[in-house]
């Protein structure tokens, strides 16, 4: 894994999204309930920026339609999105945010078998 600094806690404010670009790709930082998530910066229905949204309940809320999106593993709990959006391994490094941006959490990684008859 290749962690990269992102930003600094300083920077960051509970659940305000923050955008960063590494590599040409954009990501929205979050802190929620003392977490740090980082999630890619598009949304999966129309490619507007989630970094603009509201965060709650573990979720960031895309400003265009409503669509909400799991922090924790990027899987959309509403419509009208329907596909999942690129969530990134963060941690922290002293002050400093990093996120490993060519390592993906891979959708294998979450048991979704609890919501597959919902
Ligand atoms: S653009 Fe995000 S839900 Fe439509």
């Amino acid at each position: 894994m290749s962690f990269v600094v992102v930003g600094t806690l300083e920077e960051l404010s509970d659940d305000i999204p923050l955008p960063v670009e590494v590599d040409d790709v954009g990501l929205a930082i979050v802190r929620h309930d003392g977490e740090l998530f980082a999630i890619r910066d598009e949304c999966s229905h129309a490619r507007v920026p989630l970094s603009e949204g509201d965060v709650e309940d573990c979720t960031i809320e895309c400003y265009l339609h409503g669509s909400r999106f799991d922090l924790r593993t990027g899987a959309a709990t509403n419509l009208p999105a329907t596909q999942r959006v690129p969530v990134f391994p963060v941690r922290l490094d002293g002050d400093d945010i990093c996120v490993d941006i060519e390592n993906p959490i891979p959708a294998t990684s979450f048991d979704t078998t609890d919501n597959q008859e919902l």
